[in-house]
Formats: C-alpha cells, sequence, structure tokens
C-alpha cells in the first residue's frame, strides 16, 4: 500500500522584520545574519494571531478539493500550545468545520513532532485507506530579546493531508529514529520564550543526524546515493548545510561542494525569508523545494531529517509523485509572502512585547492582517477566534457554548 502527503500547504503571518534592521540595531555585520546564519527575513505574527489561527490558515488551502468527510483523524503538532489540556486542534476542527467523527489531538516533542505526528497518520491510513488525516504543524519561533537566538526567529504553519495514494509525496516505510535526554533548547512552562545553548544545540542536530542515519540504514533504508534531494529540520538555512555536509563526510560519499549546494538548494528558499517554524519548518522546506525548483521533481528520492531538541531525531526518505506541479499553491504561496508588510523596529519591538496576560483576565485583541482567521481575545478564561470572510459554502456556526463572533 503506497501512503504519504497528498496535499501540502503553508501559512505565515502578514509582516516581517528584515534583518538589516535588526543587525542595525544589534550591532552586528548584516554578513552574519545573511552568510554566517543564512537568513534575510522573519516573520513576526501579531497580537491577534496564533498556532490555530495559522494552522487553520494553512489547512484551509491544503483541504481544498478534498472531501473533508473523508478526514477521520486531525494532528495538532506544535511546541507553542495555547492550552495545558485542550488541543488547538480541536479549535482548528471547528473553524474547518470538520466532520464530528473524527479524532483530534496534540502532539509534543520540540519541532519533531509533526514527525511522529506524519508516522503516526500513515500506519492509521495504511490500517484504513479509505481515511485521511490531516496533519498541521503551527508555531511562533520566540527566544529572548536582543539574544543570539533572535535573528532565528520566524512564524508559520503547514498543513497536510495524508492519504493512501498520494499525489505529492509517496513515504518510506523504513524511518530511524534517536532519542536522547539532553538540555540544549526548551521552554519552561513559566517562559514565553525558550532557553537557548546554541552551540550545544548544533551539537546535538548533528549527533542525532548521524544517530538517526544510522538506525535508519539498519532498518532496510536507502543508500544516500539514491536521494537526489535532501530536506532537513531548519532553525535556520546554515544548519542546513552544515548538516548536510556532515552526513555526506561521514558516510564517506564523494560528492563536490557544488553538487551537496545542488542537493538542498531549493529547500532553503521559503525558510530564509520566514525563519523558524520550528514543527513545521522541515515542511516549509520540502514545500520550498516542490514549489521552488525548476526541475521536475516526478519519481525523484527526498531523504529527510527531522530534529527536535531535548532531544529526537529522525531520518526517513520519500518519492516524489510525477505529476505532483499541478497540485501545488506555488503562485499563492509566492503572492502571500510579497504582500507581507514590513515592520518598523519599532513596531517589531510591539508585537513581541505583546504577550497574552497571564493573570487570566479578559482581554481583546487589535485587529492586523491574519488571513481568513484571528485570535480576538480571551473571555471568562475562553480563548475567542474569529472567522473573516466566511466563504457562502462554509457557514460560521457558534459553538456549544455560543461565545463566538463572527465578523
Ligand atoms: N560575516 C559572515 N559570517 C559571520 C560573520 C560575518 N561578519 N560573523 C559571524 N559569522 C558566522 C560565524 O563564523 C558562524 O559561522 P559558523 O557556524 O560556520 O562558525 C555564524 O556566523 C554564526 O555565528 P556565531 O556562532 O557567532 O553566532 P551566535 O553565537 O550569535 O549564535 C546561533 C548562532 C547558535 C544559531 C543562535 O542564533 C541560536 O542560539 N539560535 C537558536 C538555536 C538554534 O537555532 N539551534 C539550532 C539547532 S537546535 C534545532 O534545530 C531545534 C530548533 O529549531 C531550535
Amino acid at each position: 500500500m503506497r501512503v504519504g502527503i497528498d496535499s501540502l500547504s503553508l501559512y505565515t503571518p502578514g509582516y516581517y522584520l528584515d534583518l538589516a534592521l535588526l543587525a542595525e540595531r544589534r550591532n552586528t555585520p548584516l554578513l552574519k545574519y545573511v552568510k554566517g546564519i543564512g537568513q534575510e527575513r522573519m516573520a513576526v505574527p501579531a497580537p491577534d494571531e496564533d498556532v490555530v489561527t495559522m494552522g487553520a490558515n494553512a489547512a484551509l488551502q491544503t483541504l481544498e478539493g478534498i472531501d473533508r468527510t473523508q478526514i477521520d483523524t486531525l494532528i495538532f503538532a506544535t511546541e507553542s500550545g495555547v492550552d495545558q489540556s485542550k488541543a488547538a486542534g480541536i479549535y482548528v476542527h471547528r473553524l474547518l468545520g470538520l466532520p464530528s467523527r473524527c479524532r483530534t489531538f496534540e502532539v509534543k516533542q520540540a519541532c519533531c513532532s509533526s514527525t511522529a505526528a506524519l508516522q503516526m497518520a500513515l500506519a492509521s491510513v495504511a490500517l484504513k485507506p479509505s481515511r485521511k488525516a490531516l496533519i498541521v504543524a503551527s508555531d511562533v519561533a520566540r527566544y529572548g530579546f536582543g539574544s543570539a537566538g533572535e535573528p532565528t526567529q520566524g512564524a508559520g504553519a503547514i498543513a497536510m493531508v495524508v492519504s493512501a495514494h498520494p499525489r505529492l509525496v509517496e513515504i518510506h516505510p523504513a524511518c530511524g529514529s534517536y532519542t536522547e535526554d539532553v538540555m540544549d533548547f526548551w521552554r519552561p512552562n513559566y517562559m514565553n520564550e525558550a532557553v537557548v545553548d546554541g552551540k550545544y544545540s548544533i551539537k546535538m542536530y548533528l549527533k542525532a543526524l548521524m544517530e538517526s542515519w544510522h538506525a535508519y540504514c539498519e532498518e532496510g533504508g536507502m543508500a544516500l546515493g539514491e536521494f537526489s534531494r535532501f530536506c532537513y529540520h531548519l532553525p535556520f538555512t546554515r544548519m542546513a548545510e552544515k548538516a548536510h555536509r556532515h552526513l555526506v563526510r561521514n558516510t564517506g560519499t564523494n560528492l563536490s561542494a557544488e553538487q551537496q549546494a545542488a542537493q538542498i538548494d531549493d529547500t532553503l528558499i521559503y525558510n530564509r525569508l520566514i525563519g523558524n517554524c520550528y514543527t513545521a519548518s522541515l515542511y516549509v522546506g520540502l514545500l520550498s523545494l516542490l514549489e521552488g525548483g525548476e526541475r521536475d521533481l516526478g519519481n525523484q528520492h527526498v531523504g529527510m531529517f527531522s530534529y527536535g531538541s531535548g532531544c529526537m531525531g529522525s531520518f526517513f526518505g520519500g518519492t516524489v509523485q510525477p505529476g505532483y506541479r499541478a497540485l501545488l499553491h506555488a503562485r499563492r504561496h509566492r503572492d502571500m509572502l510579497q504582500a507581507r508588510e514590513a515592520l518598523t523596529f519599532e513596531r517589531y519591538e510591539a508585537f513581541y512585547n505583546h504577550v497574552a496576560q497571564r493573570d487570566g483576565s479578559d482581554y481583546q485583541n487589535p485587529r492586523n492582517h491574519t488571513g481568513a482567521y484571528r485570535f480576538a481575545g480571551v473571555s471568562d478564561h475562553k480563548r475567542l477566534y474569529e472567522t473573516l470572510n466566511a466563504p457562502a459554502d462554509q457557514p460560521v456556526e457558534a459553538p456549544a457554548d455560543g461565545d463566538f463572533v463572527k465578523v
């Protein structure tokens, strides 16, 4: 049974900070950001946006042309969760009008949980090929203001439908994983920003890559030379270059620097303009590869490495399906990136500092560009979400407690 990704799309906020502005304010050479880290812009979420609205926006597009009644599973992957108990996916389920006969839950293990969700969905679809699963991976990468991690922030979501006979990428059964208890990056419950030991996190990423690769080989995976492209988890684009060089060198593969670059370059286009999106990043890279390159990748094999600090890694592979290009939303994704508003440094700072009140009092968020959904505020400890310009065929219904606001 062939199973894999049937549709895939991306949402990123309508605002960004040009890293040239950040370099000026942080008294840092711009070349460090552009060449040393490999980033040009970073997406900044507006106060009335969160992982739910970003995820719903991504999923709205992914579900186009797909019979929603076939979705029996919605897995939401995030490390920017909005509630300790209720899955963010439940809000998305309502906003998208998915069938009530659906299991919906949230998964967590840093940036890697989206891949765990994908593996779970593949197994589920293999058991019941008439059904489809929706995976939403949505995150806000947030580090201390003025910290070394600041230029590697970003925000965005991907949504993918997993099915039998997938039209985009068939995912192969072999998957090699590695887990080790380390403190390279984490976010305690009482903090809004991640705590990170940057250099150590890079070291652990590379260690997990090799360990996952060895586990993948033991599972009977493909030889390195059979993959024509590689997608890596992208905390910043230079990380993929480091990782690919490390994998090539440590497997004794003979590839020039140019050949190595050609295997990853197209996966980096979107990330350079968006920044880290934690759980979504690997799949933003995959989408960038499918939408960004000029060459038809039909029948080509792609190697993928997912890394989640803390830590866990997984290496697996897939085959791009012939005809995949007709199913992409490349034009819309490019338009979305081009239409973004550049923030002044002061507005970036204001957005950054607008962290939701934690004292439990009610509040309303100011209105900004947020795509089709927005996070309106909190009332009586309940998060309020609004649907903007709901299509006529998708009526907006109030949830059972009646606190929904239609705009
Ligand atoms: N011109 C060109 N290059 C320059 C330069 C200049 N003027 N100045 C510095 N550079 C280069 C440096 O030589 C270095 O390159 P190498 O890595 O090849 O040595 C690069 O720019 C970065 O410089 P530093 O190492 O001095 O940077 P830093 O101390 O400011 O920290 C960072 C960089 C560790 C990535 C930091 O931004 C950070 O902590 N980010 C968050 C953590 C992270 O992303 N970790 C990645 C692995 S963990 C993971 O993947 C999970 C996840 O999503 C978080």
